[in-house]
């Protein structure tokens, strides 16, 4: 990827925290997922009263994509922290958004935690979520 896609999708996970539903956490999400026809997904968390509905950033994105019939991934960039702050720390992708990750992309899928345009690490999927059980360990080719 190149450092222009990289900030690109930063600032609309950025961005995308604007949008978070948290009247629980207070803890603000956004994420931006690039496909591989070269579409943006962006994505915000969604909590719920009864917790367990409660909709990650990641996922989000995701489901977007999937529900319009895009099924391949290149990246995707996450932002998280304090509502109404600065994000100080990167925000991992829990186990539930890797998961999903995995049903959907391969393992050089790129994994972007931000805390700015200037500020964020890189990882692969095969990184963050080594050993994954996956679509190939039910379908046989
Ligand atoms: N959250 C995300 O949106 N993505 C993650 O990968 C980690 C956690 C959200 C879920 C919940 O709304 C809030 O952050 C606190 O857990």
């Amino acid at each position: 990827m190149t450092n222009e896609e990289i900030r690109n999708l930063i600032e609309k996970a950025l961005d995308m925290r604007n949008y978070s539903y948290t009247p629980y956490s207070h803890y603000n999400v956004g994420a931006a997922l690039l496909a591989a026809n070269g579409k943006v997904y962006t994505g915000c968390n969604i909590e719920n009263a009864s917790f367990t509905p409660t909709n990650c950033a990641e996922r989000t994105a995701f489901f977007k994509a999937v529900s319009e019939g895009v099924k391949e991934f290149k990246a995707i960039a996450i932002c998280g922290g304090a509502e109404g702050a600065e994000v100080l720390d990167d925000c991992s992708p829990c186990g539930v958004c890797r998961q999903v990750m995995s049903e959907f992309c391969t393992d050089d899928f790129t994994v972007i935690c931000a805390k700015s345009v200037d500020d964020y690490t890189v990882s692969t999927l095969s990184e963050v979520l080594p050993f994954r059980f996956g679509p190939s360990n039910l379908i046989k080719s």
